[in-house]
């Protein structure tokens, strides 16, 4: 952990993506900087193709940044160190589907170097956890895709991280789903653990966050605490909903980032 208390420090990042024949520039991560301080758990927001889950990649260390630097925990975010203490649920987990839920944790818990003695311990207390004990031999092709959601949560949670980095948590559940992943948040906080989550939901977001960012093509467009920036100095007061639409219209002219 950093002497400053954060658990992560992104500054001035900058991914631009090339397609195609031509290499086609889509810029999707355009300067952005932002901490999350210990302890607290910090909504990542934006509208569709806003760059949401490109800087969540890029923390994790699956994407390389061309501009700009993470440290998580205090120490550069491409050291495997600061990156073991860190828990991470991708936007779309692809498990192999011929696996059950015990054997894709023992799969994970030999990457993370846990004693099997271990993996099978926090297995079982796991799939517990997320409501899985009866399908833990199930294997995930037959699983849906809420089921599939708790499979990753179990997996981001295996080694038992200080920080948690969750990359949509809620989407595609329906509302007991939704609370059951709402509840687990505020209760691995509650434990101790920071989170950092990115989520459309923004009912989710008011229940859970303390502070939020709100990017829109790239580009942060707004940040800071949650109660703060729904509340207007004249005394008025905003719904983040109400708040999300405005930034995410703001002289916007079209949809998504223009191509250079
Ligand atoms: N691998 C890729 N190759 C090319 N372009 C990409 C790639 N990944 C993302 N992009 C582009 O980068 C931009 C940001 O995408 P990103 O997935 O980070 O957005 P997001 O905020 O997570 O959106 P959503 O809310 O839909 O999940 C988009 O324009 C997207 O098309
Ligand atoms: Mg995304």
């Amino acid at each position: 952990m950093s002497d400053d208390g954060l658990m992560v420090e992104v500054a001035n990042l900058k991914k631009t993506f090339h397609i195609g024949f031509f290499r086609k520039k889509v810029p999707a991560v355009c300067g952005v900087g932002f901490t999350v301080n210990r302890g607290e758990i910090f909504g990542l927001l934006g509208p569709n193709g806003a760059g949401k889950t490109t800087t969540l990649k890029i923390m994790m260390g699956l994407i390389k940044a061309d501009a700009g630097s993470v440290k998580l925990l205090g120490r550069d975010a491409r050291s495997y160190t600061a990156r073991k203490n860190v828990g991470y649920l991708p936007e779309h987990a692809y498990f192999h589907e011929y696996l059950t839920p015990m054997e894709l944790l023992d799969f994970y818990g030999k990457l993370y170097g846990m004693s099997k003695k271990d993996c099978h311990r926090r297995r079982g207390e796991l799939l517990e956890r997320v409501g899985l004990a009866d399908a833990a031999k199930r294997p995930l092709k037959k699983f849906s895709k809420g089921m599939l959601q708790r499979v990753g949560l179990a997996q981001a949670l295996l080694s038992d991280p200080e920080f948690l980095v969750l990359d949509e948590p809620m989407s595609g559940l329906d509302p007991i789903g939704r609370k059951f992943v709402a509840d687990l948040i505020l209760e691995l906080n509650e434990s101790g653990k920071t989170i950092l989550f990115s989520s459309h939901i923004l009912s989710d977001v008011e229940r859970l966050c303390s502070r939020v960012i709100i990017l829109r093509r790239g580009e942060k467009v707004a940040e800071g605490k949650l109660a703060a920036l729904l509340k207007h100095d004249d005394g008025t007061e905003e719904t983040l909903e109400s708040l999300f639409v405005r930034k995410a219209m703001e002289s916007d002219v079209s949809g998504p980032p223009a191509t250079k």
